[in-house]
């Protein structure tokens, strides 16, 4: 089984984990991109345009002031010609008879009307021209050499390009910020019944008390959910009535057996009696066995409970009977030791823990060696021993309930069922976690138990 919360990718480190954030990127994603690719292409081609049409405009005006000024008989009157026009056209005209200018011309690129306009002058003009971006500000001053001086002119900016193109964007991104607010609203509402789902499936997969909800959102979701919720009901139902059948039985089987052993105790001195009595108390201690099954963890409650703990005064247990338990549990006083705090049913683990370590003392060879190891995802206990171990074909037998191995079959101390390694498989399902068998490097059987966090 792969774990759903496994290491990602690198790549896949990037991204968000959620549904939310996914859902959300895959929406972003393209409308940041349109507006990126709109904005570069589209406007900027169409300002472009507009800045291109408004300076061969003002040229055209320059190209004709120029011709003006050449075709004055009277240099005299040039002041006052261009004075009048400078009027009417709202920008500085004037004319330096006799000069010359130097015809050099800079076109930053960031000045986007001056070098639309510098293009635009250089072919509509045949005159030597010279232009400076930096003298005044917001303006271009334009320099043309005319035969008897030089025409100067300094149209502003704006007569070249389109008032507050930014406008446009301002507009864009504060509609979009608008649009992706609310839609992550409506993501949020979609995404809430997945999370319950998930939540519900986490907690009955652990064995917790899931909370009920009602499935909603989406109808692929709210499928999901009632499916998941008919399949809840009838787990449960059919755990109730594997343990009202065991129990029945277990119940039925007690009445004759105490009829028995009444009968027995009659019947003191007589040796066959005590034979049959030993009997008749293997068969009340399966019975008792198979009581404990069939009552299984229901009635426990789920509480925070200390794992190192419980497997601590399980181990000790072992240690009273005079066992021999290797231990290496990590250290409860060590302020920096693991936390191995987690959501259990007490009782139910205690025998689950148990049933596994008297397994390893009962068909081990004398020694039995525990340890815990607490990781971030989960707490793993591992129980081996060096007895004959459980050869790999006989593994998966030997956790069915009922099943015993030959050498339990033949001890007659033994007094097993064949239900320790269900019980415990079973309570370490109910936990959401597993118990896995392999070969133990003492030469035994390992068995490996995993609890979630
Ligand atoms: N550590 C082990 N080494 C070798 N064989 C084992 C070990 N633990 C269990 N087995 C085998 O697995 C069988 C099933 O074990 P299980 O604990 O389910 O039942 P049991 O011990 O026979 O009875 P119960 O636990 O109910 O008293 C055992 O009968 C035994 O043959
Ligand atoms: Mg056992």
């Amino acid at each position: 089984m792969t774990d759903p919360r496994a290491t990602p990718k690198r790549w896949q480190r990037f991204l968000p984990k959620g549904l939310f954030g996914r859902a959300f990127l895959i929406l972003i994603a393209p409308v940041v991109i349109l507006q990126i690719v709109i904005t570069l292409v589209f406007i900027q081609r169409h300002l472009d345009g507009v800045t291109r049409q408004m300076s061969e405009t003002v040229a055209m005006e320059l190209r004709s002031f120029a011709a003006v000024v050449e075709r004055q008989p009277d240099i005299a009157d040039v002041e006052h010609v261009l004075a009048e026009l400078s009027d009417s056209i709202g920008y500085p005209l004037s004319f330096a008879e006799d000069d010359y200018i130097d015809p050099q011309i800079r076109r930053p690129f960031y000045r986007i009307a001056a070098r639309a306009l510098i293009e635009t002058l250089q072919s509509l003009i045949k005159h030597p021209i010279s232009v400076d971006t930096e003298r005044v500000p917001k303006a271009i001053d334009v320099k043309i050499q005319l035969s008897k001086g030089v025409l100067t002119a300094q149209p502003p900016e704006r007569r070249m390009m389109s008032a507050n193109p930014h406008f446009l964007l301002v507009w864009m991104a504060a509609v979009s910020v608008f649009l992706l607010v609310i839609a992550s609203l409506f993501l949020r509402n979609q995404v809430r019944p997945i999370k319950q789902l998930a939540v519900a499936a986490e907690a009955f997969g652990k064995g917790q008390p899931a909370p009920s909800f009602k499935p909603a959102g989406a109808e692929e979701v709210r499928r999901a959910a009632s499916a998941f919720l008919t399949m809840r009901s009838r787990i449960e139902r059919q755990i109730a009535q594997r343990t009202l059948m065991l129990s029945g039985v277990s119940h039925d089987l007690r009445t004759p057996l105490t009829r028995m052993r009444l009968a027995l105790a009659m019947m003191d001195d007589d040796p066959d009696a005590a034979l049959l009595s030993r009997d008749v108390d293997e068969m009340e201690r399966m019975v008792d066995g198979f009581l404990a099954f069939a009552r299984g963890q229901e009635a426990e409650e789920v509480t925070p409970t200390d794992l190192r703990a419980v497997l601590d005064d399980v181990i000790e247990g072992g240690r009273r009977l005079g066992h021999e338990i290797i231990s290496a549990l990590p250290d409860p006083l060590s302020p920096e030791g693991p936390d191995t705090t987690l959501s259990l049913r007490r009782d139910a683990v205690h025998r689950c823990l148990r049933n596994l370590i008297e397994n390893a003392v009962k068909y081990g060879g004398g020694k039995v060696w525990v340890t815990l190891d607490a990781e971030p995802r989960r707490v793993t206990i591992t129980i081996e021993d060096d007895g004959p171990g459980v050869p790999e074909a006989l593994r998966e037998d030997i956790v069915k309930p009922f099943f015993r191995g030959d050498a339990a079959r033949n001890q007659d101390s033994g007094g097993g069922s064949g239900l320790g390694f269900s019980i415990a498989m079973d309570v370490m399902r109910a936990h959401g976690g597993d118990m896995v068998l392999s070969d133990s490097a003492h030469g035994g059987l390992q068995v490996r138990v995993h609890f979630p966090r």
